[in-house]
């Protein structure tokens, strides 16, 4: 017997996790203190009342002879697939057929999962920084990494070079931890950098819901030529306050081909016998979440946590410290001040303001000298925090 020594390449722990055990720590030395948490990108919305109505009585018939519900489609039901479509269809403009679309647990697992399609032997390409699931699941499966510099130079947004040669590339738009988001002319030039190469795009669209701006893309299906190169992963974790529901999806085109196979085969099998589906009442409620009623609820929430972002942005551009995102995004890509380093700044924050957020070095190399805020929490800590932040480094 032997171990996967691929593991060993790998952070003994995974970034959000080591951050709890820190703070975790701080807490048993400073029991009382008030922390306000801005780190891990988790909601504090309640779930709408169509979500909690639809489940409510889905779980009220899974107790009835008639209704109850067994195994259901490893895809997911149909009634979500073709809700997802039509969601597609009403806020991009972009036509995706339901028996293209995979409900799953959320992005993450589906994002790790994919990589059973594709040989070892692709070469990977990912932003730096990047969300480390890209990365550490590649890591775990032995693959070439190559990371492609976000700076303030390129916007935070990485394009293709002519020497580039990657087999897989994420994209994660609106970004994650950056807040930066590729417009349809950048995106396109993505694109056809993967189908000139026969390249796969896995696209992170988990924040989509976030973009305000017309010039940004919802989908990378809204650019032409993606339906033949790329796979693109969603959650209701963002949109619809699913973090703890769990509720995604992921899109594979019928045209995406790649050595004369459908990739939307492959990933139906893969998915027909490794997982076994979403429950059926949160079905319901990721139903009923893109449903005109529900959709107009989730809507109000993602409008709660962008004004938190826009009082964020005010309090950092009084300050004076540079940042990037929270316009598309619930994320702040903030420099820390003084040319800290990334842990160095979180933990002064901790300590002094007792404010969490998120070590951009944690992200990659490029990370350094950064730290990324959330803008999931509610108004009133949102405003505290800031306040808090204010008062120590407004004089400094
Ligand atoms: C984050 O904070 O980066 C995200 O919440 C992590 C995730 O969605 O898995």
């Amino acid at each position: 017997m032997h171990i996967n020594t691929n593991y060993q390449n790998i952070e003994e722990t995974y970034l959000f996790s080591e951050i709890a055990e820190r703070v975790r720590k701080y807490m048993e030395k400073d029991k009382g203190a008030a922390l306000i948490k801005m780190g891990i990108g988790d909601v504090t919305r309640p779930l709408c009342h169509s979500a909690v109505e639809a489940m409510v009585k889905a779980a009220e018939e899974m107790g009835t002879p008639e209704g109850f519900h067994g195994y259901g489609p490893e895809q997911g039901y149909d009634f979500l697939r073709e809700e997802i479509a039509d969601y597609y269809q009403r806020t991009s403009g972009v036509k995706v057929f339901s028996g293209e679309v995979f409900v799953s647990d959320g992005a993450k697992s589906d994002l790790g999962n994919i990589l059973d399609i594709f040989s070892v032997d692709n070469v990977v390409a990912v932003t730096d920084p990047v969300y480390p699931v890209y990365v550490d699941t590649n890591v775990m499966a032995g693959r070439k990494i190559i990371k492609l510099a976000a700076t303030a130079e390129n916007d935070f947004l990485p394009m293709p070079t002519p020497d580039l040669q990657a087999d897989i590339i994420y994209l994660c738009s609106p970004n994650n931890p950056t807040g930066a988001a590729y417009d349809g002319a950048r995106l396109k030039k993505w694109v056809d950098y993967a189908n000139a190469h026969g390249s796969v795009i896995l696209y992170d669209a988990a924040y989509e819901s976030f973009i305000s701006d017309p010039d940004i893309p919802r989908s990378i299906y809204a650019v032409d030529g993606a339906r033949s190169c790329a796979i693109e992963f969603c959650s209701l974790s963002k949109t619809a306050g699913f973090t703890g529901t769990r509720c995604g999806y992921t899109v594979v085109p019928e045209s995406l081909i790649r050595d004369g196979v459908q990739l939307r085969k492959m990933w139906l099998r893969r998915q027909t016998t490794k997982f076994n589906g979403v429950a059926y009442p949160v079905q319901r409620a990721a139903a009923a979440c893109l449903k005109e009623k529900g959709l107009a609820e989730i809507t109000e929430n993602i409008a709660y946590y962008k004004e938190n972002a826009r009082i964020m942005a005010e309090t950092f551009t009084e300050l004076g410290w540079p940042f990037t995102g929270g316009k598309n995004s619930p994320y702040l890509w903030v420099k820390c001040p003084n040319g800290m380093r990334s842990w160095a700044f979180f933990d002064d924050l901790l300590v002094r303001a007792n404010v969490i957020c998120t070590p951009g070095s944690g992200f990659g190399e490029c990370g350094e000298g950064y730290v990324r805020f959330t803008s999931f929490n509610t108004r009133d800590n949102t405003i505290e925090a800031m306040k808090r932040i204010k008062d120590i480094f407004g004089q400094s």
